[in-house]
């Protein structure tokens, strides 16, 4: 791997545990404004000390975070479709990699949607990117998205997905959490970080998924509604950053949402 593409990547992945805590606030770029993701601004602040990376589009960049941040930036660089429309999956590149150079960002990010109909052209963005990352040292992340179909996040689809983006050249992937998810990760031959999806029902529920998901072979999540959904995401983020980092059980990450929460 080059060391540009290397450097970059462990600004993401931390090198003293090999894992990462990344902040997913991209989904206004189909979704727009998100319950509690209304004011970009207001929901990451207090939650920019707790996590390793954020996620998020160049529009999102350039209006809610302060340029002299050190937080590191995994810049989407997809979409093209929003959830009222016929067909999620028809995303292709909205951002071209000179910006992304501009903005300084240590990834860029797309999804792709395998088995839909516009499997090809999101295919086709991925091998782009990864051209394009290789040319000046960015990583990219691969998202296997889904689109509306939350059914299909068993492990047959996602490890198809998963390895396809690798075989494509994706320096990491975004899956989500499956079971036989150790399937998932042995196939693929980079790393993967696991999106919460949409909120779960308890805490707890997000802590064992989290810690299933690392002690399965993940690096880390990439998650956001489990964070910046909950009334406390700050204890959130703290109490899952002590799973991915520190191995903490669902029960001890329990102890310290209850610990730090208002
Ligand atoms: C999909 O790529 C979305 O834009 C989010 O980045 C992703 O789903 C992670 O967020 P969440 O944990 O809310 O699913």
């Amino acid at each position: 791997m080059d060391w540009g593409i290397k450097n970059r990547l462990a600004r993401i992945i931390k090198p003293q545990t090999g894992r990462t805590v990344m902040l997913a606030v991209d989904h206004g770029y189909f979704l727009g404004p998100t319950k509690k993701l209304e004011s970009v601004s207001r929901t990451i602040e207090p939650l920019m000390d707790y996590a390793d990376a954020l996620m998020l589009t160049r529009g999102i960049l350039r209006t809610s975070v302060e340029p002299e941040t050190s937080m590191p930036v995994v810049l989407r660089v997809s979409g093209g479709s929003s959830i009222i429309g016929e067909d999620l999956s028809n995303e292709v590149i909205t951002t071209s990699i000179e910006d992304a150079i501009r903005l300084n960002v240590s990834a860029i990010a797309l999804s792709i949607f395998v088995g839909s109909e516009y499997e090809s052209q999101t295919l086709e963005s991925l091998a782009m990117l990864v051209n394009m990352g290789q040319e000046f040292g960015i990583p990219v992340l691969a998202v296997t998205a889904v689109g509306k179909e939350l059914s299909k996040r068993d492990s047959r689809f996602l490890s198809l997905s998963c390895r396809i983006a690798a075989e494509f050249g994706a320096s990491f992937v975004k899956t989500y959490y499956c079971e036989d998810f150790e399937k998932v990760v042995e196939s693929c031959p980079v790393p993967i970080v696991i999106a919460g999806g949409p909120k779960l029902e308890t805490e707890l529920d997000a802590f064992e998924m989290a810690y299933d998901a690392v002690n399965k072979g993940a690096v880390g999540v990439d998650m956001g509604r489990n964070i910046w959904q909950n009334n406390n995401p700050v204890a959130m983020l703290k109490a899952v950053r002590a799973v991915v980092h520190k191995n903490a059980s669902p029960a001890e990450a329990l102890e310290i949402f209850n610990r730090n929460k208002k």
